[in-house]
């Protein structure tokens, strides 16, 4: 038995490959670094789904369609009972054209962003902004949270976030949500699936919790004494650890660059980097033998909080990202597909057979 499936193979895949002893990650043929350089959402969808769907779009085409299906995706969230962001997003899911096509498929990325704009703006009694076709996906989604033109560094920089978490292996929502493209129940169930297991704190829920705890920290003074309580009760740091990778993950860095040409508080900046070297220093202190490096969700809370998007919407704009790859799985999985069934030991009571 294992029952994280850590030593377990699950699939073949071309979409992405994840070296945790070296801290690389692969995203169809190209280093991370090299397609957060040169490539913007739109591009990242144009590569992940080649071959995947009846048609291959350009990342321009992919603009036009994307633009039209957030006007599409607007009245339906628009007209959803008012909730927190990740219950709007799923119920977003719920209200998409379900299916396996291409339509469908760019529904639920509009959908994604369209929800994740509600949402955030209603959390705050704010005015809903609409989306605006012309724009491009991460201007629109910067754009209807905070109400105002983002400026070209912060749609960059958003897409550089957007680009890094497309995909990343066979974590645990793109697992679910092949299991769940498995049994063929359509593309918009397979987007249920994974954000429903990106949603938990061990996995895409962490950025928010990152902020509260440099909020809680307060100072650096403070930094030890706070993470080496919370260590001793058995709590998680988040935005710390990784199933795979035993070294720094990469997806860390390719943000702290992006964040670098945001105009944010460098003094946060500087803060959070002391904050994380104490942490890291504790938990090698606390787990000698086991590397606990930094993840992606450390440096994804900071460049979020940079980008004025609040803390409660980190998870959908993860989601508005991973979703990508989700749909890309969803179809491969479809394209070889044998359902997803494993086995369990029964540990229960044994039966009275000769009753
Ligand atoms: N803080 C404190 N202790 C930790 C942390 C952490 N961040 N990560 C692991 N540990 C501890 C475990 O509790 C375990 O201790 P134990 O042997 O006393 O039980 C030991 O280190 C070894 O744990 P791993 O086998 O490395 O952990 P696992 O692979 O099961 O978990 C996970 C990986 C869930 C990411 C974990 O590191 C964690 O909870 N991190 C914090 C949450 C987080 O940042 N999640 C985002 C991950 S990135 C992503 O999903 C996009």
């Amino acid at each position: 038995m294992d029952a994280g499936l850590e030593t377990v193979v699950a699939a073949e895949t071309v979409l992405s490959d994840v070296d945790g002893q070296a801290g690389r990650l692969i995203i169809r043929g190209h280093l991370l670094d090299d397609l957060v350089q040169k490539t913007r959402f739109e591009g990242v969808l144009s590569l992940l789904w080649q071959g995947f769907f009846e048609t291959d779009l350009t990342p321009a085409e992919f603009g036009a369609r994307l633009g039209a299906a957030r006007v599409a995706a607007f009245e339906r969230v628009q007209a959803a009972p008012a909730t927190n962001p990740i219950e709007t997003l799923r119920i977003g899911f719920c209200l998409s054209p379900d299916g396996d096509g291409l339509d469908e498929a760019i529904a639920l990325i509009a959908t994604s962003a369209v929800a994740t704009g509600v949402s955030a703006r209603r959390a705050l009694n704010l005015p809903i902004v609409p989306p605006n076709p012309r724009n491009s996906h991460a201007a629109d989604i910067l754009a209807m949270i905070t109400g105002r033109s983002p400026s070209e560094d912060e749609t960059e920089a958003l897409d550089a976030y957007l680009v890094t978490v497309s995909d990343h292996g066979l974590n645990a929502s793109t697992f679910a949500a092949r299991v769940v493209a498995s049994t063929r129940a359509g593309l918009s169930s397979a987007a249920i699936a994974g954000l429903s297991a990106l949603k938990g704190p061990l996995h895409g829920g962490a950025p928010g919790p990152v902020l509260d705890m440099l909020d809680a920290i307060g100072s650096p003074d403070n930094a030890s004494a706070w993470i080496g309580a919370a260590l001793a009760r058995g709590e998680r740091l988040m935005g710390f650890g990784h199933r795979v990778y035993r070294v720094r993950d990469p997806r860390a860095d390719a943000l702290k660059g992006a964040l670098s040409v945001l105009p944010y508080a460098k003094g946060r900046l500087n803060y959070a980097s002391v904050i994380e070297g104490i942490a890291l220093s504790e938990l090698a202190q606390r787990y000698p033998t086991r590397a606990l490096e930094t993840n992606v969700e450390f440096y994804t809370a900071l460049l979020l909080e940079a980008l004025d998007i609040p803390r409660e919407s980190f998870t959908c704009i993860f989601a508005c990202g991973r979703i990508a790859g989700w749909m890309a799985h969803a179809k491969e999985q479809l394209a070889t597909n044998r359902l997803v069934r494993p086995m369990s030991i029964y540990r229960g009571p044994a039966a009275d057979l000769a009753a």
